[in-house]
């Protein structure tokens, strides 16, 4: 079989399709002994019931039914959702945005390769790059660019903090050389760390974008308004330069594919454009389902009270069963600010850490190595990059110990 380059590029391994695969096998085969690898969110409990009965109003109801499946959508999204979701960002944070700056994508996943390939790659007077402020950050950004690499980076201050804690903090000073940005791009809260970013640490970035002439963009798959998976204050922000990308996904909707991109009307029809060339549109069935609950709130009541809080449970739970395993051990954990990872550095590691992650993966646990998670850093040698793995607690909670117990028996004999 011949491939084109376009070919050749997008079906070779990678972080992604490692990640995927895993979380494939793991779904369709005999059960690993712990799924501490992938991003699928947890069963929150109550939320499989809300989004059961909000199928059942919907099937009951022939016009709501026919929009979901019968009819295919604006390029930009089914329209209905588009304006709720406009009407809740106005409502409850005060943006200047309506139907015109909300574009759906079939995940948000699918919204970072449409917006990356807009704005990054090849122009007239040669390439433009996302800056990523500080990595490590999410893996799905990676391989995405058509046009080769479409990243550039820099390495966090690491701030050291009591109990084996850790917090990356952006290094300002590193960013001041960076020139022929496209964007700049980051997940708050971030994936893998779980790190927020200040609102300050926004504000300097936004106004660093500013002195560029490119937009900020904010990965808030886990974030604020939704899904809420945040434990500290971070307010969402956004204006005509910034570009914020939500999901359902995190929520509990994976499945049904939602991205929404809520940006300046031209970045928008944009969208819209592009995805009426390759997929006609994007599809109706999460817009559908979830119009209702944005209009009248009870989407982000959801994620204050039942979906945010419990993860924020699962958090303290799994970090205090990291610690009693790693005991005596040299850790440091990144403070779980967010999303629902926990980061553990492994400073005195003998072993790179997607060896760790094979002799993990070979007795049932999996987790992710942290070395993809470095984005856009080439070839800098920071032993950092190979000293980390990404531990997600959303699995259900005897698993998830008894997986971070096996992790640690690794962990002491990679040491010895
Ligand atoms: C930080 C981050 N951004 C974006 C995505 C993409 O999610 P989706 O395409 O399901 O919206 C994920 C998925 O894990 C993620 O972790």
């Amino acid at each position: 079989m011949h491939w084109s380059r376009f070919g050749e590029r997008f079906t070779r391994p990678t972080g992604a399709r490692e990640l995927m695969e895993d979380l494939g096998a793991a779904l369709a085969g005999e059960p690993p002994v712990a799924m501490l690898g992938g991003g699928n969110p947890a069963q929150v409990p109550g939320m499989a019931d809300f989004f059961r009965a909000r199928f059942a109003a919907v099937l009951a109801d022939d016009r709501e039914f026919r929009r979901m499946v019968g009819d295919y959508a604006d390029p930009a999204g089914e329209v209905g959702f588009r304006r709720a979701i406009a009407g809740l960002l106005r409502r409850e944070y005060g943006f200047a945005v309506d139907a015109g700056n909300v574009a759906l994508t079939a995940g948000s996943q699918h919204g970072f390769f449409l917006l990356f390939n807009l704005l990054a790659g090849q122009y007239p007077d040669g390439e433009r790059r996302i800056l990523l402020p500080l990595v490590p950050e999410y893996v799905g950004y990676a391989d995405v660019g058509i046009d080769g690499e479409l990243f550039v980076a820099r390495r966090p201050r690491i701030e050291h903090l009591p109990g084996r804690r850790f917090k990356y903090r952006v290094d300002f000073a590193a960013l001041e050389d960076a020139t022929r940005l496209a964007a700049i791009c980051v997940s708050r809260p971030t994936n893998p760390s779980g790190n927020v970013l200040t609102d300050d640490e926004i504000d300097r970035l936004r106004a660093l974008a500013r002195r560029h002439g490119v937009p900020l963009i904010i990965d808030g798959a886990y974030g604020v308004p939704f899904p809420g998976i945040v434990s500290v204050p971070a307010t969402p922000a956004w204006d005509e330069d910034t570009v914020l990308l939500l999901s359902l996904s995190k929520l509990g909707l994976p499945g049904v594919r939602t991205g929404i991109v809520v940006a300046r009307p031209e970045i928008v029809r944009a969208l819209g454009a592009v995805t009426a060339v390759t997929s006609l549109a994007a599809g109706s069935v999460g817009p559908v389902l979830m119009r209702e609950p944005a209009e009248t709130g009870e989407l982000t009541r959801l994620a204050r009270e039942v979906v945010g809080p419990w993860y924020r449970e699962r958090a303290v739970a799994a970090l205090g069963w990291l610690d009693a395993a790693l005991a005596g051990c040299e850790y440091h954990v990144h403070v779980p600010e967010g999303a629902f990872f926990l980061w553990l550095w492994l400073p005195q590691l003998t072993i790179p850490s997607r060896e760790l992650y094979r002799r993990l993966k070979a007795r049932g646990v999996l987790v992710l190595s942290g070395h993809h998670f470095f984005p856009g850093l080439g070839d800098d040698p920071w032993p950092h990059r190979e000293q980390c793995l990404r531990i997600s607690y959303a699995s259900d909670p005897a698993s998830v110990q008894r997986g971070l117990a096996i992790l640690a028996e690794e962990v002491r004999a990679a040491h010895a």
